[in-house]
């Protein structure tokens, strides 16, 4: 529940990590069930922490793209029932515009426009963000997403999943310098990243230690690895920031809360002195808070769903 797009009054979290851990993935039509299991309790419950009544109501939020599209349907579906039921509007959501928004509820003071690095489980891109509903990606990945990456790698390490935060842990006091890894570049298009290659070197690396009977040096693995995908992410948003000249920067998604990324990017800002903004811990992973925050602008700006709305697996942040 958010007042305003600024003031969260609760943030009810459902996660399923535990129950996708089991498979080392997330298996969607177990994502989907647990959604429809989830919802309405989960609502009842963000209603209830907020102090709030049906009745306070004034618009629902909902996520409808990028995403499974299993999951994506449930909270559509739900959210249009209630938006029916309450009378109010129905206001769509972008995925990683909500992740971006979750700097809103951080620094109270940011405003559009700024550069976002915005880095996750299935996205990686470098966003202008010229107003609150206004985007226009200056570069992407064009393979693997940043998280999708830490997620494979910490699987064949057999760390867990997701792996993003227990690579993120054992990396604390290794040698960064221990494994020499790939950073890729895409000829013809500097903002642009690629993952594959790197994730791929570090799965032969495994496979070769394997095979010889050597064993790795884990902690140096994955520093060495989280500055390998920070040097791909950092250098790549500095000059975005250095060609738009806002003299603001940002973080979006669950790759954010890496150590690595957030120490280089101040550096990196500090350097250039441009201002950095950085979501706090509990809002770079998927929350409702950010969507709700989103959503006040995307209200402002006049976007409403009917019952028609339908949800989406890919939709372009630009669209909206
Ligand atoms: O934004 P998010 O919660 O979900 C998506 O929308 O994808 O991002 C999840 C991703 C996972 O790949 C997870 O491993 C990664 O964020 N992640 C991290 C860290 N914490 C979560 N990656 C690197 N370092 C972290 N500390």
């Amino acid at each position: 529940m958010v007042r305003d797009g600024r003031t969260v009054l609760s943030d009810a979290i459902a996660s399923q990590a535990d129950m996708h851990a089991t498979y080392g993935g997330v298996v969607p039509e177990i994502a989907s069930r647990k959604h429809v299991e989830a919802i309405a309790g989960l609502t009842e419950l963000a209603l209830e922490q907020a102090g709030l009544t049906r009745a306070d109501i004034d618009a629902v939020a909902v996520t409808y793209a990028p995403g499974l599209i299993g999951a994506l349907l449930v909270g559509v579906n739900f959210a249009k029932s209630a938006a029916y039921a309450l009378g109010v509007p129905l206001i769509p959501v972008h995925h990683t515009r909500g992740h971006i928004a979750a700097n809103y509820i951080t620094h109270p003071e940011l405003e559009p426009p700024f550069v976002c690095l915005c880095v996750s489980g299935g996205n990686t891109m470098i966003v202008d963000v010229q107003d609150y509903t206004r985007m226009r990606i200056l570069g992407a990945t064009r393979d693997d997403a940043a998280g999708e990456c830490f997620d494979k790698v910490a699987r064949v390490l057999g760390i867990g999943y997701p792996g993003g935060a227990p690579m993120d842990r054992l990396a604390q006091g290794g040698d960064d310098t221990r494994y020499e890894l790939p950073r890729a570049h895409v000829a013809g298009a500097p903002l642009d990243m690629s993952f594959s290659g790197l994730k791929t070197a570090v799965l032969n690396l495994v496979h070769n230690a394997g095979q010889k009977g050597e064993t790795l040096d884990l902690p140096g693995l994955a520093a060495s690895f989280a500055a390998a995908v920070s040097d791909t992410l950092v250098p790549r948003t500095m000059e975005a920031a250095k060609q738009l000249g806002y003299g603001k920067v940002a973080v979006a998604g669950g790759v954010a809360a890496n150590t690595r990324i957030r120490a280089d990017l101040e550096r990196a800002c500090r350097r250039s002195g441009d201002k950095l903004y950085l979501p706090q811990l509990s809002l770079c992973g998927d929350n409702g808070a950010m969507i709700g925050c989103q959503a006040y602008y995307e209200y402002l700006a006049g976007r409403r769903g009917g019952l028609e709305l339908n949800a989406y697996a890919t939709r372009s942040i630009e669209l909206g």
